[in-house]
């Protein structure tokens, strides 16, 4: 007996209720061992699915979405970001594409304001004192990090997160500024002051952080001419995509001490991050923890498969990208 219900393939493990609902809703080709799943892998096991479960782990070029079989109509990306997966390919091989906004906002709003603090005030070279035995003695002149509190912080990108993220910055009395395609209404704006140039902000920031989506138009944005509008001593941070920035300006910046650190939860090519930050002493490096608590990506994995019910049930889901 053949089933109803529709196959997806999931590339990666998600929480244990995201699968339960998985398997109890859909003929779902789960990851059990969680393991990266090589493109070939993905394509040999979509055939015969109606819908991907994808993640940012894995890269849909245009070559991989023509290669897909033609029995896969939908893919649910397991995120808000969609950088990983080409849109027009998408588009041309009538695929219906999702994400899952709003889930992830307040928990990446946190990893922007601990990249602030912990580049401010050393979180990475003062833990590594203390874990290496190299803190001998507290003394009243080193080391010293940067003031966070009062400190003037502008934000690119005053999307969700960026808002979130001004809204947690008001209770360390920052004044904040903004740099957006358009300005977001009063209400949204939490006290912040909104730029339409990103050049009249520069000047301001002892702290930029980064909250825009990568796209064409803001990929490699973050560069040197950039970061020579910025006070002496600024602080860069990233919680966005790694790709935004030009890691050969930022890192120039932060040896040469025009920045005084910088907090980056994201990376280009990430897992295989430009070495030399693992060599710089002032920067704060996470690896892409923005949204990973478990109330969080259970939500996220619940918004993609609400996404893959309602397209098979109506062919409307609500987080329509495509
Ligand atoms: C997203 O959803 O795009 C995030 O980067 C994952 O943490």
């Amino acid at each position: 007996m053949t089933s109803s219900k529709p196959t997806v393939l999931v590339t990666r493990k998600l929480p244990q209720a995201v699968e339960a609902r998985l398997d109890r809703d859909f003929v779902a080709h789960l990851n059990r061992d969680d393991h990266a799943m090589p493109k070939d892998e993905i394509l040999a096991k979509a055939e015969g699915c109606s819908g991907l479960l994808i993640t940012p782990a894995e890269q849909f070029t245009p070559a991989v979405i023509a290669a897909l079989p033609r029995s896969v109509r939908i893919l649910a990306t397991f995120s808000v970001g969609h950088d990983h997966l080409d849109l027009q390919a998408a588009k041309a091989h009538g695929l219906t594409v999702t994400n899952t906004p709003e889930v992830l906002t307040d928990a990446t709003a946190d990893i922007a304001m601990l990249l602030i603090l912990g580049a401010a005030r050393g979180a990475s070279w003062g833990e590594r004192m203390v874990r290496e035995g190299r803190w001998t003695s507290w003394s009243p002149t080193a080391p010293l990090g940067s003031d966070v509190t009062g400190k003037t912080l502008g934000i690119i990108g005053m999307g969700r997160i960026g808002q979130a993220l001004a809204q947690r910055a008001r209770g360390f009395d920052m004044p904040i500024h903004y740099f957006n395609r358009r300005r977001v209404p009063p209400e949204n704006e939490f006290g912040a002051t909104y730029h339409a140039q990103l050049a009249d902000m520069l000047p301001l920031c002892d702290f930029l952080s980064i909250n825009c989506a990568s796209t064409p138009e803001t990929r490699g944005m973050v560069n040197a001419g950039v970061i020579r509008l910025l006070p002496d001593g600024a602080i860069i941070v990233n919680s966005a995509r790694g790709d935004i920035v030009n890691d050969d300006d930022l890192i120039d910046a932060l040896k040469s001490g025009k920045l005084a650190a910088a907090g980056l939860d994201v990376f280009r090519n990430e897992p295989n991050i430009d070495v030399r930050f693992r060599e710089l002493d002032n920067v704060f490096l996470l690896p892409h923890l923005g949204s990973a608590t478990p109330n969080t990506r259970t939500a996220m994995g619940m918004r993609a498969v609400d996404n893959l019910e309602a397209f098979f049930r109506t062919g409307n889901p609500r987080d329509r990208l495509l």
